[in-house]
């Protein structure tokens, strides 16, 4: 069968191979890959400064973002049937099973020696089947066929604002009525709408002119869409009860912090690279006292998400009606894999492969 891997630490060593399928254990679902989605975490991954193969192996499968078929299942009760359409999560317990894990919160691990499908220690699902724990696996409704490709990257959004909302409202009276989109690739779009969905008035940031398709995507939800390159962060004069950072942009994460109401809040979802600061950090330290602000950071996401976001998933497909189809805007097969992990260009937002249509 075909798999996409790379040899981790060392760059451009993305290739295809042949691989015997793997064959699932008891308490295992053998998956029928149908497609696995592409990010920055991959192009990371390939540039050889992220990703840790298996032990033992000398390359790491890609692939954390899929969606599937179960194929076989190993035995034991999983509750699955050959044929249902699933999406895996992407992290494992670490091997001390520490007390978040053991209770199905690994995104939330204390060791920080999980293991992550098609990113640290364990194989992906960039190929053409794939075998993973049947605990850590959502069943899609059919109507989800094809856009259940977008559940995994919506998890992290759905991760994010569920914990906004919960610090918030544990700490005093929450009623949030705007909220801040630093970014407008698949997270961006995804948290959009679902902000959107519940009910805030929204605006999303991006780089790109107003004529753009990301643009447009967001209007569509009735968010409000700020071209930066026209009115930079810094001129704008709203404040906002909640901001999502995802931009990985360091400066943009910087200027997150000002642009927070009072008792706001500011999730980052992004990975940031270092650089040297731009701001005056005692400026920041204060702005987060006076303001009794939040902010945090968010990684991952664990099963409870995966659940929730299909629901929210469903919603948008009702809600908006070819806003999802749109944020994929690259199709390619395995043997294309090149061109699939190349930069999404102008107009580009999310590449998928599609091993079986
Ligand atoms: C994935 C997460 C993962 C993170 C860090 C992201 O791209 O969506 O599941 O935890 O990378 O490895």
């Amino acid at each position: 069968m075909k798999a996409i891997v790379v040899t981790p630490g060392k760059q451009n060593s993305l290739r295809l191979e042949d691989h015997e399928a793997p064959v699932p254990q008891r308490g295992q679902l053998l998956l029928r890959v149908l497609k696995v989605g592409i990010c920055g975490t991959d192009r990371d991954i390939i540039a050889g400064f992220y990703g840790e193969a298996p032990t033992g192996s000398k390359f790491l499968v890609l692939g954390h973002e899929s969606l599937c078929r179960v194929a076989e299942v190993g035995g034991g009760s999983s509750g699955f049937r050959k044929g249902d359409l699933v999406v895996p999560t992407v992290r494992r317990n670490c091997p001390e099973d520490c007390i978040n894990c053991r209770r199905g919160m690994s995104d939330m691990c204390l060791t920080g020696h999980y293991f992550e499908h098609g990113i640290k220690g364990l194989h992906g699902f960039a190929r053409e089947f794939a075998i993973t724990d049947h605990n850590f696996v959502v069943r899609l409704p059919e109507s989800l066929s094809d856009l259940g490709i977008l559940l995994e990257p919506l998890t992290i959004v759905e991760k994010g604002i569920t914990q906004a909302y919960l610090m918030q409202k544990s700490r005093m009276v929450w009623k949030p009525k705007s909220a801040l989109v630093l970014g407008a690739g698949p997270v961006g779009l995804l948290a959009t709408a679902i902000l959107r969905l519940r009910g805030l008035e929204v605006h999303t940031v991006a780089t790109r002119p107003e004529k753009s398709l990301k643009a447009r995507l967001v209007e569509r939800t009735g968010a409000k869409y700020i071209n930066s390159k026209k009115t930079p962060l810094d001129t704008l004069e709203a404040r906002y009860d909640m901001v999502l950072e995802v931009t990985g942009n360091t400066s943009v994460a910087l200027e997150a912090q000002n642009l927070t109401s009072l008792n706001g809040i500011v999730s980052y979802l992004g990975i940031y690279r270092q650089e040297q600061a731009t701001e005056d950090a005692g400026e920041v330290f204060t702005n987060l006292v006076l303001g009794n602000r939040v902010f945090f950071g968010s990684v991952n996401a664990n099963k409870t998400y995966f659940l929730e976001g299909a629901k929210d998933l469903s919603r948008i497909k009702n809600e908006w009606p070819g806003f999802l189809e749109k944020i994929i805007t690259r199709r390619e097969k395995p043997d294309n894999f090149t061109e699939a992990y190349s930069p999404v260009g102008e107009e580009g937002i999310k590449t998928v492969i599609q091993f079986e249509v």
